[in-house]
């Protein structure tokens, strides 16, 4: 279908946390270029995202900082709202999904589906904290993975293996609030019956041509069998449940999360002056809806959200889901909680932004993952952007200066090498076009640096410094026909590299609105006054990019604070200082003026030591006696009330006092625990 105008969205970052250089490349950056390129096309698009604000990892930053879900959200929406611009991701539309008009659409939405009866009301079990006397919804809850085994799998998501779980299918449950074993408790959820949507799904889903990733993981699901899905959680933070009844229960953040792009488009509407503007596109069958997002998002952008839209009606569907594979870090996959990603903003800190985009898209992980590494920004910094397009602006500008007086020269006949370049110009537009339509970004981008490529070896060929002397009439047309690849390489280039462009269109004084379509067609007329040449890529040195490793190889050992849990993360090497062994307690007392304080004897194995320990509250000596604990045995000595402790025991303090960490079987005193 030939659509009127494009709906871009790229899937909305949750607001709890630095964005880092993976999610640039996967659901931000091909959108980005996808957009500009269409644009320059005169094509009318609109590219909306936005702020997740809902969700469990939100409310579990707010615990651990001991902060509201508000303030968490209104500290990343900023941060990140301001890295995207720094980097150029040009969106139409920046919204978030705490503010009241994205509720009542989704409580619409939710509405909607009751009245059709598309909702099924079910009481059952869900993990309860006993500790901290609340359910445990999603990510509140940790365990393995029943699919792949993996041990640190969330409530709701595999994050190796990529399964959307609900929690009690986790082996091994754990609270990630407080670390107790949760208990099943009843509580009334609404379900989607998703089983009952799954033939119209098909249906629509055979209809379109899906990037293979998302073809594969969709009918892999359909296979196994749509399941009836909770929408809703037992959670103060997120869209209210719209019922009297549903207190403290609110929509799953994968209910309102898309439904964001609506109310975002909606929000974008209202600040053009125009408030039904947003049906224009999201009810209108002409419209093609593009979704852009990383592989982890496959399920609800092309399962979940359809049903829901479809079932809602009287709005389009994804027409495109160019969901992208992971990007690795110097070979490793990135992982936000052990704090091992490039964050945005520190990049930007220091170094330009069309470096990284050029990079990221240069290695899109479009079909696999790829893999960053910093020495491959370095590479394509310096002897791609400077060394090749660089150079050929630069040489070109730096020869016109001299002896053009900066005007470009007039173009006289044209030979062999002449047309070609010209011929060259209008291949690469076509080519680099198709491409960029069909979201093939790296190849888009290989088409950029081959036409600079070309141009060199066109200039050196040319040998226009010859020429000069030996025959000016063709140094002119060289010169012309160079100052005409810049001018069209100035247009190609804005997709990839927005703020070069600007720059280097700012040396050229063109002030004609850009489009694709003249590029090699519109030329400049000789005598057009050029601006003074510049330098537009800074090389990276070898230093600046050995410190980079270092702290960043650093990063995901030491020192840094863990994003989920707020601790400081340690190498294996300095755990593996700590020395842990299990201990019998031989003798124990009170130490006399203290509530609180024992004094033991305990029996490593090979010595037996003296130990201080705080926890008289909860164990009486004779309690003590006979007890193997673990304790940490080469702990400094230290003096507690005079009394010389030579170690120190495990205990968790829980709201009763504290448990001492014990083995799960008899064991002998002095083990190493490891
Ligand atoms: O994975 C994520 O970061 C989600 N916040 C993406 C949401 S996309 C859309 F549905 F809003
Ligand atoms: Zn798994």
């Amino acid at each position: 279908m030939n659509h009127k105008r494009i709906l871009v969205t790229s899937a909305l970052p949750y607001a709890n946390g630095p964005l880092h250089i993976g999610q640039i490349a996967g659901a931000y950056l091909p959108a980005d270029i996808y957009v500009r390129y269409q644009r320059l096309k005169g094509r009318n698009v609109i590219y909306i995202c936005g702020s997740d604000e809902h969700g469990v990892p939100i409310t579990v930053t707010a615990d651990h900082e001991n902060i509201t879900p508000q303030d968490v959200v209104d500290r990343y929406h900023a941060m990140n709202r301001s890295s995207f611009e720094k980097l150029g991701i040009a969106f139409d539309h920046y919204s978030r999904t705490s503010i009241p008009l994205h509720h009542q659409k989704t409580q619409e939405f939710f509405l909607i589906l009751e009245k059709k009866k598309d909702l099924v009301v079910k009481e059952s079990e869900q993990f309860y904290s006993e500790v901290s006397h609340r359910f445990l919804p999603d990510r509140y809850v940790e365990g393995t993975c029943p699919f792949c085994g993996y041990d640190k799998a969330r409530g709701d998501q595999c994050d190796r293996c990529g399964k959307w779980l609900e929690s009690k299918e986790l082996i091994d449950p754990r609270s990630k609030l407080d670390g107790s074993r949760p208990v099943l408790k009843p509580t009334k959820h609404w379900y989607l019956p998703m089983g009952r949507f799954a033939k119209a799904w098909k249906n629509w889903f055979d209809q379109h041509a899906w990037k293979e990733n998302v073809r594969n993981y969709c009918i892999g699901w359909y296979k196994e069998g749509f399941t009836d899905r909770p929408i809703t959680r037992d959670l103060h933070w997120g869209v209210p449940v719209p019922h009297q009844e549903a207190k403290g229960k609110v929509l799953y953040v994968w209910f309102d999360a898309p439904i964001g792009y609506i109310s975002s488009t909606m929000e974008w509407a209202q600040k053009q002056g125009d408030p039904d503007l947003w049906k224009t596109y999201w009810c209108d069958p002409e419209t093609k809806l593009v979704h852009f997002i990383g592989k982890d998002n496959i399920v609800f952008h092309a399962i979940l959200f359809p049903m829901i839209l479809m079932e809602v009606g009287g709005v389009v569907l994804p027409d495109a889901i160019p969901a992208n594979e992971y990007l690795t870090i110097e070979g490793r996959k990135i992982s936000t909680s052990q704090n091992y990603a490039i964050w945005l903003n520190d990049y930007l800190d220091r170094f330009p932004p069309d470096a990284l985009r050029y990079t990221l898209a240069a290695n899109a992980p479009e079909t696999k993952d790829t893999d960053f590494s910093w020495k491959q920004l370095q590479r394509r910094n310096n002897d791609e952007l400077a060394d090749i397009l660089g150079n050929f602006i630069n040489r070109t500008l730096t020869f016109a200066d001299r002896y053009f007086n900066r005007k470009v020269p007039e173009r006289r006949s044209l030979d062999k090498l002449d047309n070609q370049m010209l011929k060259q110009i209008v291949v690469t537009r076509d080519q680099m076009g198709t491409c960029l339509e069909h979201f093939e970004v790296r190849e888009g981008t290989k088409q950029l640096m081959d036409l600079c490529r070309f141009a060199n070896k066109y200039f050196n060929d040319q040998a226009p410094w010859e020429t000069r002397i030996s025959d000016p009439e063709r140094c002119q047309t060289t010169i012309n026909i160079c100052l005409q690849t810049i001018r069209a390489l100035s247009v190609l280039m804005i997709p990839i590299l927005p703020f070069t462009s600007e720059k280097v269109q700012r040396v050229l004084k063109l002030k004609d609105p850009n489009q694709w379509e003249d590029v090699g067609e519109k030329e400049f007329l000789s005598g057009h006054q050029l601006g003074r040449p510049e330098i537009f890529f800074e090389k990276i040195e070898d230093q600046v990019i050995e410190n980079e490793i270092k702290a960043f190889l650093g990063m995901g050992a030491e020192g840094q604070k863990d994003m989920e849990t707020g601790s400081k993360t340690i190498s294996l090497e300095t755990l593996k200082q700590i020395d842990l062994r299990t201990a019998k307690v031989l003798e124990a007392k009170k130490i006399e003026g203290t509530d609180k304080l024992l004094q033991l004897k305990i029996d490593l194995g090979d010595t037996t030591r003296q130990i201080v320990a705080g926890v008289a509250e909860s164990y009486t000596p004779d309690q003590m006696i006979g007890k193997t604990l673990v304790v940490v045995a080469n702990l400094q000595p230290a003096q507690i009330r005079g009394i010389e402790s030579q170690g120190m025991l495990l205990a968790v303090q829980t709201e009763k006092g504290y448990t001492l960490l014990t083995t799960e079987d008899p064991v002998g005193p002095g083990l190493q625990v490891e």
